[in-house]
Order: structure tokens, then C-alpha cells, then sequence
């Protein structure tokens, strides 16, 4: 095992942790989330949940991490020897495997949809028919082999990046994807906004209106919170295992949290202005994007144009993504079991495909399949995301908060002491890492599972 690699500066670290935070949470989740849950009442909610608990719970994966530096099992045999804490390491490597099956079949999708955008495919349906494009949907991700295809490049794409390793892979893929998908995406805000009726769109997304609300949508807006900033897999431990002794880790997780905050508004930005000029109405559920907004693209001007634009987004916004949770388990079978970067990228690429594939054919030929009532693909989507990314993160502030302490925690936070200011902020997100985060989470925790 060679030296570890780090990012080169704190623009290299933030842009592979936006990255990974910007994925289809945002660009899919997040959209038909604020849909369903009241606009922008919702995203109000949502932000509040981001900065006083998803941030604090941030800054405890940047302690661990990059007190360690090392993997996710690795790093709490470094901080606390000789006890069972590396459990949250295990719950890691599992949340991140887990999520990475199911989702390398929707980023699949992406490439797929991509591909057809390419080829103008959606202007042979014929317009307005919104029947047609989901059949068009289901016939696809029911067909026993393309999707699998699709789920097979999209893996290979992610496996290819890793395999150059933090440098030279996921930083510098980060750097040239994540300016194309933000230029790109602020286009397509443009282009909405010059949509005839589009300002309804942008009055739903920005008029409070809190009659709707309930612990339903605090529960869901806790759940997307924590999903959009890869919290609780792992992925920000390990990136944060590369970051260098001498970088600000309160800057880069503030920046990490407001570039997935911004970017999941300019995604919603971007697609409700559409949806309400188009007519069609904007609590339509995991459909949105594969469904309503090609039947929009194929009637719109420019049309074909925004669907290559759009679809280049959602794929760039899901490999940076993949790549992160892939790194988990490598820089884990690098540094535990001692493997060369291409063989743990190769063991770790074979059983995420492997798993990958019976998630995908749960959409299809296996869909009769159910475990605990649910289709293999929701059960691992429900597995990740109410057991083991919440008991992991959960966990994990327990640890920071009761085990390493706060001594260590400033210590970390302020580089031993030679970065100055902010000491209240320190106190105050260790007093949420202490009580108020375990309490949410166990409480999200249990509700979850009634
Ligand atoms: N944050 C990603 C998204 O919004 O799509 C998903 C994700 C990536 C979740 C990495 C968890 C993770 F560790």
C-alpha cells in the first residue's frame, strides 16, 4: 500500500464533496418532494433541518475522517483502540454498497435517457401524449436486458474514475463535471423562466404556504436532507480522510452544504417553471424527470436541446455521486484487507453489478419478489435509508459526541488551535452533536420504522 492520496487544495476537496452531494437527490428526489409537501413551505423546512442538524452531523464525518485518515473501519480503530465503535465503519461500507445497487440502475437511466436525448429520441413520440412516455419508462426499466446494459456502463464509467484513484480520478473528474453541470443548469433556469405561465412555477417554488404542513413533511424533509449530503454512508468520512491537515473542514462543509442546498433549488428552479407551463401538475411522484419532463421537452422550443442539457446533468450529477460511494468500500479493501486499488475497485464493481442486476430485474421478471412486502429495489432503497444510514449516522454522533469529546473536536475543527474565531459556533453545533442530533435521528429512526 503506497502513500495516501489527498486533494490537492480546498477547491479539489469541495468540489468531489459537492460531487457527491449533488446527485439525484437533488435533481430528482428533491423536486417532486417539494411537489408533494407544499412548496416552498417545504424548502423552508428543509433548510432549517440542513443547518442545524445535517451540518453539525457533516462536521463529525470531517472529524473522524480527517483525524484518521483513514477508511471508515480503519478510522476508529485509530480514534478509539480496542473497542466495537468500528461497527459504524461496517454500517458504512453497507450503507454505501446498498445505495450504490439501486442507485447505479436509476443512474442507468440517466445514461439510457441520455442516449436517447442524443438521438433526439423523444420528438418521435408523439407530442403531447403523455401515455406514451410512460410506457415509454416502464417498458424500459421492465425489459430484462437493457436496463442491466445501462446499470453495466454506468458502473463501468464509475469503476474507471476510481480506478485512477483520489487525484487523479475523482478529483479531477469533479473539477471539469461540476462547472459544466452548473452552467448548464443555470441555462435551463433561464430558458424556464422565459416559458409562457412559467412564474407560476417560481411563485409555487417561493410562496410559503404552511397549511399543508406536518410531521410528515418535517419526516421527509429530514429523509431528503440527509440523503442530498451523503450523510451517514460513509462518503464524506472517506473524502474527508483526504483532506489535507491544513484546510479549513468548517468552510468546506459549510461550502459543501450550500452547494447542494443551491443546486437542488436551481434543479426545482429549473424544472417547475416547466411543469406549470405545461399544464401538468407538480406533485407527480419519481416519474418527474423520466416521464413528464421528456413529454415536456418534445413540445417545447428548443426542446431537444434542453433534453441533451437536462440528461447531461442528471448523469454527471449521479456518477459524481457513484463515484463517492464506491470509494468507500475501495479505500476499506485497500487499506483493511490490504488489496491493490484495481482489485478492490474490481471486487467492489463485480458485487455492486451483481446486486445491482437483481435490483433492476425487480423492476421486471422479478418483481413478483417481495421482502417484508416491498420489491428488492425498495427494499434495499428503504434498507439504506432508514437503517443503516440513520443507525450509522446516529451512531456516529454518539461517538463524536460522548466518546471523542470536545477537546478533540475543537481540536480538529481548528487544526490544533491555529485557526481562530467562531469558538461559540464550535460550542454550539458539539451541543447539537451532543443532544439534540442523537434524539432527531433516533426519533426519525423509529418513525421511520412504524
Ligand atoms: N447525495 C446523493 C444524491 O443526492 O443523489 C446520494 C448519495 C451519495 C447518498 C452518496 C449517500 C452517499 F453516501
Amino acid at each position: 500500500m503506497g502513500e495516501r492520496d489527498n486533494f490537492s487544495n480546498r477547491f479539489g476537496a469541495l468540489v468531489a464533496l459537492i460531487g457527491s452531494a449533488v446527485g439525484l437527490g437533488n435533481l430528482w428526489r428533491f423536486p417532486y418532494l417539494v411537489g408533494r409537501n407544499g412548496g416552498a413551505a417545504f424548502i423552508i423546512i428543509y433548510i432549517c433541518i440542513v443547518l442545524v442538524i445535517c451540518l453539525p452531523l457533516m462536521l463529525c464525518e470531517m472529524v473522524v475522517g480527517r483525524r484518521s485518515k483513514s477508511n471508515v473501519f480503519g478510522a476508529f480503530r485509530k480514534l478509539a483502540p480496542g473497542s466495537h465503535w468500528n461497527i459504524i465503519g461496517i454500517l458504512a461500507v453497507l450503507s454505501a454498497v446498498t445505495i450504490l445497487s439501486f442507485y447505479s440502475v436509476v443512474g442507468g437511466w440517466t445514461l439510457a435517457y441520455l442516449v436517447k436525448s442524443l438521438g433526439f429520441g423523444f420528438h418521435a413520440v408523439a407530442k403531447g401524449d403523455g401515455a406514451a412516455f410512460s410506457g415509454i419508462f416502464k417498458d424500459f426499466v421492465t425489459s430484462p436486458v437493457q436496463p442491466l446494459l445501462y446499470t453495466l456502463a454506468f458502473m463501468a464509467i464509475t469503476g474507471f474514475v476510481v480506478i485512477f484513484g483520489v487525484n487523479r480520478g475523482i478529483e479531477k473528474t469533479s473539477k471539469w463535471m461540476m462547472p459544466i453541470m452548473l452552467v448548464m443548469i443555470v441555462g435551463i433556469v433561464i430558458w424556464s423562466m422565459t416559458l409562457p405561465g412559467s412564474s407560476a412555477g417560481f411563485r409555487y417554488l417561493f410562496k410559503p404556504d404552511f397549511s399543508h404542513v406536518g410531521w410528515n413533511t418535517v419526516l421527509a424533509a429530514l429523509g431528503q436532507a440527509f440523503f442530498s449530503l451523503s450523510l451517514g454512508a460513509g462518503t464524506i468520512m472517506t473524502y474527508a480522510s483526504y483532506i489535507r491537515k491544513d484546510e479549513n473542514i468548517l468552510r468546506i462543509s459549510a461550502g459543501t452544504v450550500l452547494g447542494d442546498t443551491v443546486f437542488a433549488i436551481l434543479a426545482g428552479c429549473a424544472i417547475m417553471p416547466a411543469v406549470f407551463s405545461y399544464g401538468v401538475s407538480p406533485a407527480q411522484g419519481p416519474g418527474l424527470v423520466f416521464v413528464v419532463l421528456p413529454n415536456i421537452f418534445a413540445n417545447m422550443p428548443m426542446g431537444s436541446i434542453i433534453a441533451i442539457m437536462f440528461f447531461i446533468i442528471l448523469f454527471f450529477a449521479a456518477i459524481t455521486s457513484s463515484i463517492s460511494l464506491m470509494e468507500v468500500p475501495v479505500a476499506f479493501l485497500i487499506e483493511e484487507c490490504h488489496m491493490k486499488r484495481k482489485t478492490a475497485v474490481l471486487v467492489s464493481f463485480v458485487s455492486i453489478l451483481a446486486l445491482g442486476c437483481v435490483c433492476s430485474l425487480s423492476q421486471g421478471v422479478l418483481g413478483g419478489v417481495k421482502i417484508f412486502g416491498k420489491s428488492i429495489f425498495d427494499f434495499f432503497d428503504f434498507m439504506s435509508a432508514n437503517i443503516f444510514m440513520t443507525i450509522g449516522g446516529l451512531l456516529l454522533v454518539i461517538f463524536v459526541g460522548w466518546k471523542l469529546g470536545k477537546a478533540a473536536f475543537k481540536d480538529e475543527m481548528t487544526n490544533g488551535g491555529r485557526l481562530h474565531g467562531a469558538n461559540w459556533l464550535l460550542d454550539f453545533f458539539f451541543f447539537i452533536i451532543k443532544f439534540a442530533a442523537p434524539a432527531v435521528i433516533a426519533v426519525i429512526f423509529f418513525t421511520n420504522l412504524i
